[in-house]
């Protein structure tokens, strides 16, 4: 299986590529140098910084220039700067926007042709329960998360039978080193991903987290 996965350099990306470790990957982080790991090395590697939106299509014509197809598309890549809006820079909210909601766009756009190609197309969009909450100091990455989950869904639409797309909204994972008891591991995330990739039953979007993670209903400062 030829499998793209971005912000595959750490966390839930890095977690995912290990359990795809069998597929031909093709794995992307903002630059070569955070491959730091052994595993990496009998994989193809990009570096490409998503900022800089012209990145995202230069990454696309590096892909092509190496496969004329592709089976699977884990639009995984992502930051979050939590902060009250108003305290937020102009750089921090087009980061979020660029990285988080244009790049899974402009690729997804640019690998279809090769998606196309492969018996069963498959595309992840990574999004998050932000889509879903409304926590204080996430405004921008929540609207990020709200909107790549739409995009999905009229993609869904539009490619109706032909490819298969899959929306995660997670609670969060453990990529950040916390000592909070109630995240996921990423690997949690890729073992879900791997099951549902595997399986010829169509699954559109999935709620994943930890038991214990807090509901709308019941928050850490909840009595
Ligand atoms: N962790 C959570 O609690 C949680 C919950 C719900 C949803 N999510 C979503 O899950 C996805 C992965 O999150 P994560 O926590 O695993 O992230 P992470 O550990 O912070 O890793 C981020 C990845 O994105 C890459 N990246 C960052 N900035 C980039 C840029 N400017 N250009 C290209 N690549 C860039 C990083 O590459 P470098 O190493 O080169 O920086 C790294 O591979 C994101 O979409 C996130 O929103 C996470």
């Amino acid at each position: 299986m030829k499998i793209v996965i971005t912000g595959a350099s750490r966390g839930i990306g890095f977690a995912e590529a290990k359990e795809f470790k069998d597929g031909e990957l093709f794995l992307v982080a903002s630059s070569l140098d955070s491959f730091k790991d052994e595993f990496f090395q009998k994989y193809h590697l990009f570096g490409y910084d998503f900022r800089d939106s012209e990145n995202v299509i230069k990454l696309a014509e590096d892909i092509k220039s190496k496969t004329d197809k592709i089976d699977l598309l884990i639009n995984n890549v992502g930051i979050i700067v939590l902060k009250k809006f108003s305290d937020m820079s102009i750089e921090e909210i087009n980061s979020q926007i660029d990285i988080n909601l244009k790049s899974h766009i402009l690729l997804t756009k640019e690998l279809l042709p090769l998606l196309m190609k492969s018996k069963k197309p498959h595309i992840i969009f990574m999004s998050s329960m932000a889509a879903k909450t409304g926590i204080i100091g996430e405004s921008v990455y929540a609207a990020t998360k709200v909107g790549i989950s739409k995009f999905a869904e009229i993609l869904r639409k539009e490619l109706q039978e032909k490819v298969k797309i899959l929306v995660i909204y997670s609670w969060g994972v453990n990529t950040f080193g916390s000592e909070i008891k109630t995240l996921l591991n990423p690997e949690d995330v890729a073992k879900v991903v791997r099951f549902i990739v595997d399986n010829d039953f169509l699954v559109e979007s999935i709620e994943i987290g930890h038991p214990l993670q807090w509901r709308d209903g019941k928050a850490p400062w909840s009595p």
